[in-house]
């Protein structure tokens, strides 16, 4: 069984459906991706499996049981984290402060808390060194990562990460897929809705396109990668995006070679 599924989900934001007839399963230990232009309807995709969006019909179910109706709250209680687009991380806040907001609700002790810290930490020692300080002082791409390690906060079955790599700095980016591909090792179903889709299909399982706020393709994240289709409309190849691409064709090898 999917730890998660969406069955013929349609769903917006007052009233026309941005999404419709939305099938998709995320089976536990993978990292699934979901490709696709501005505005296609990644965000809201990842919003309608976090609760900010409560579907205007078909179904949302973990585990096989129908969640529609749960808060954001409780389906983060259940394991689900979500890391949304443009961080919003609490930029006045120290980075230990933005941390305890990840574990806001938790029931747990204060000694479990704090290995939770202290694992983040390990993760991100970019963190570990600057818990005192002020989250606004960081650049775009170390707050990203603290907008991850406070999503982790919750200990979560599955993250759902929007758009990671957005503004942050190409060696960090690097970073930050290194670091997905970890949390997935560490067992965590991961959810990545990426523009930058050809370092997101590098890393993933399987894909997903979504076009116009259908899912239009979807399958092995390698059998996408080759696909002339998506090389055309989502890679740059053939457009005057080739130099870049090149650029990010290139980058996405040197991953691979530093993940495998
Ligand atoms: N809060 C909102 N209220 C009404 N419509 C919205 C809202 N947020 C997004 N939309 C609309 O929903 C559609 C899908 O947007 P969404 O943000 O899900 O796309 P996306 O694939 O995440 O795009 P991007 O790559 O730019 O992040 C767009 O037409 C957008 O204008
Ligand atoms: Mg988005």
């Amino acid at each position: 069984m999917p730890l998660l599924e969406l069955k013929n989900l349609t769903v917006g934001y007052t009233g026309a459906p941005i999404l419709q007839g939305i099938d998709l399963s995320l089976n536990a230990g993978e990292i699934v991706t979901l490709v696709g232009a501005n505005g296609a309807g990644k965000s809201t995709l990842v919003k309608a499996i976090s609760g900010l969006l409560q579907p205007y019909s078909g179904e949302v179910l973990l585990d096989g049981r129908k969640i529609n109706a749960l808060s954001p709250a409780k389906r983060l209680r259940e394991g689900i984290a979500h890391v949304p687009e443009g961080r919003q991380i609490f930029a006045g806040l120290t980075v230990a402060e933005n941390l305890d907001l990840g574990a806001y609700g938790d029931r747990s002790d204060a000694e479990a808390r704090a290995q939770r810290v202290a694992h983040v930490c390990e993760l991100f020692p970019v963190l570990g060194t600057r818990l005192g300080e002020v989250a606004g002082n960081f650049s775009g791409g170390q707050q990203q990562l603290l907008a991850i390690a406070r999503g982790l906060m919750s200990k979560p079955r599955l993250l759902l990460l929007d758009e990671p790599s957005l503004g942050v700095a190409p060696l960090l980016v690097a970073e930050i897929f290194r670091l997905i591909v970890r949390l997935r090792d560490e067992g965590i179903t991961i959810l990545l809705a990426e523009q930058n889709a050809r370092q997101a299909l590098a890393i993933a399982d399987r894909g997903y396109v979504v076009e116009n706020g259908l899912i239009t393709l979807e399958g092995p994240a390698r059998t996408l990668l080759d696909s002339p289709e998506i090389a055309e409309r989502y890679l740059g190849v053939g457009t005057a995006a080739e130099v870049s691409c090149t650029e990010s064709a290139r980058m996405a090898e040197r991953l691979r070679a530093c993940i495998w």
